[in-house]
């Protein structure tokens, strides 16, 4: 398979519990290529377009409030199916469906709290690049 994007992000409780190395370590380890990455405080106005999908579901305020509860770290992450392997290596969404060995099943224990945000498929992940990372990205 071809060389494939994914758009990952790091979420405030990953920042606030100084797990971005911890994190970004097994995302090099793997093998993947950060290719670019920054720092930044997210809005209500892009977390509705990023989280489009939920915002009629209940906990989407939950989801507001702690996304712009302190920064994130955006990356763009390369390699051969970077889309689906980084969704195994991050584990489930909901933490206590995560495995022991994953991203979220070593460090989670909620599921809004759930350190790492990836792209779920190659169409989203380009979109998602693009989102925070400018057209020409
Ligand atoms: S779905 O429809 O529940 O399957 O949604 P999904 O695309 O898997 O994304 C869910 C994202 O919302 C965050 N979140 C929660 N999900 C489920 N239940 C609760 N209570 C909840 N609170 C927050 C969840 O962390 C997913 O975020 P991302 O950034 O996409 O991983």
């Amino acid at each position: 398979m071809a060389k494939e994007r994914t758009y990952i992000m790091l979420k405030p409780d990953c920042v606030k519990r100084g797990l971005i190395g911890k994190v970004i370590a097994r995302i090099e380890e793997k093998g993947y290529t950060i290719s670019n990455m920054k720092m930044m405080n997210l809005d209500e106005k892009i977390l509705r377009e990023h989280y489009a999908h939920l915002v009629d579901r209940p906990f989407f305020p939950e989801i507001v409030s702690y996304m712009t509860s302190g920064p994130v770290v955006g990356m763009i992450v390369e390699g051969e199916n970077a889309v689906k392997g980084m969704r195994i290596i991050m584990g489930a969404t909901k933490f206590e469906e995560a495995t022991a060995g994953t991203i979220r099943g070593d460090f989670a224990m909620k599921t809004t709290e759930n350190i790492i945000h990836g792209s779920d498929s190659p169409e989203n992940g380009e979109i998602e690049i693009k989102r925070f990372f400018g057209e020409n990205a």
